[in-house]
């Protein structure tokens, strides 16, 4: 546990049901007057885009609209966008979706006043000039990237995945409208709750945790291992969706200060290497990355069990450790996430575990994070138990 440390939050959020409507007013008191509206397809289809583009126009906001954003989103699509902020004038960016989405739309809100492409500021602190401002409105309750300072966006060449970290990405205004996420397929439900999961789990286990970020990131265990369940079952559970939303949020805030664990550095060649979904990856990963951990920090894998609902008080510690993985895998099997590598049906065998670690390695940050120390020989070790 860290003793002296920063805490970062983005300035404003707006949380509840109906949240949405105020986008309009929000957007003029952070002085637009023409929007880029960053948004994909599966929202457009929603009807949610067009509901916002119609609350924008009752304030008299210019809008234009980006909707082409592609789960794991190029960096040409990031520049594309941005692009479009700088030829069309635009003085405020809304990204409006899952994580794809909101990291294009906050992408774009530094491409537009900086020079160079978006490859060229993936890594940390490369981004010389602050952004338009920026307002993220997520769809599904899982990414945090409405909290957070990271765009990541895929390349081609060399192939694999990067964000963009830098605080100018961080947006000035969240608005969470658990309404918006009942549309969500249940699929989708599953996959991102996994990942919103996984943060809370590895901010919670991560060295750079503090006492702030433990707060938040335990309770954003209990909200999501409460909820997911109803949520992935019944889409329209309003206080499931409100719940997972909130867990989501809370996971968020504590990833932006604590970071992720191995977990997402072993899931990255997976979305990298093989396009799988990002939380779907994580979902895959987190509980082989708990069992690994477990040893390094007995006393908090016994208050993730606990947190999830498992009956823990009498037993001793390390068999109250190991509830937390038992608990995980119970979730992902009762909400149908790939568990095994095998599922995901991309054709991955043992001989690509040495291009896998390669790339998971460089996956530095989060590594670091870890409680324990992994080799490349854990690594591969992992990704074996997980095939
Ligand atoms: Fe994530």
């Amino acid at each position: 546990m860290k003793e002296s440390f920063t805490f970062k939050i983005i300035p404003e959020i707006i949380f509840g049901r109906g949240a949405v409507e105020k986008i309009g007013q929000e957007a003029g008191k952070r002085g637009a007057s023409k929007v880029l509206l960053v948004s994909d397809e599966g929202v457009a289809k929603a009807g949610l885009l067009e509901k916002v583009r119609q609350l924008l126009l009752k304030d008299k906001l210019e809008v234009v609209i980006f909707d082409k954003v592609e789960p794991e989103p190029w960096v040409e699509t990031a520049d594309e966008a941005g692009e479009m902020a700088r030829q069309e004038d635009c003085n405020l960016v809304i990204g409006m979706g899952g994580g794809s989405a909101m990291d294009v739309a906050k992408a774009a809100s530094v491409l537009a006043t900086n020079e160079a492409k978006a490859s060229h500021y993936q890594g940390l602190d490369k981004v010389p000039e602050p952004g338009l401002p920026k307002i993220m409105i997520p769809t599904t309750a899982g990414t945090g990237s409405e909290v957070t300072f990271t765009a990541v966006l895929s390349n081609k060449k060399p192939k694999g995945k990067g964000g963009i970290n830098s605080p100018y990405l961080f947006p000035q205004l969240a608005i969470l409208d658990p309404l918006l996420t009942l549309s969500m397929p249940s699929l989708v439900t599953a996959s991102t709750g996994m990942d919103a999961l996984t943060h809370a789990i590895e901010a919670y286990t991560s060295l750079q945790a503090t006492l702030i970020t433990d707060a938040l990131s335990l309770k954003a265990i209990e909200l999501i291992a409460r909820n997911l369940r109803q949520a992935v079952a019944d889409g329209q559970n309003a206080d499931a969706r409100e719940n997972m939303l909130m867990g989501s949020l809370l996971a968020g805030i504590a990833l932006a200060n604590a970071g992720v664990t191995a977990a997402h550095a072993l899931a990255y060649p997976l979305g990298g290497l093989y396009r799988i979904g990002h939380g779907v990856a994580n979902g895959l990963m987190l509980p082989y990355i708990m069992e690994f951990n477990l040893q390094s920090s007995l006393e908090k894998f016994a208050k993730i069990a606990e947190a999830m609902g498992e009956e823990v008080k009498n037993l001793p510690l390390e068999e109250a450790g190991k509830r937390s993985v038992v608990a995980v895998n119970r979730l992902s099997e009762e909400i149908k996430v790939p568990r095994k590598i095998r599922e995901l049906n991309v054709g991955i065998t043992e001989s690509d575990f040495p291009e896998m670690t390669t790339s998971a390695m460089k996956v530095t940050r989060p590594l670091e994070n870890n409680p324990r120390r992994l080799t490349e020989e854990d690594t591969k070790a992992i990704y074996k138990l997980a095939l």
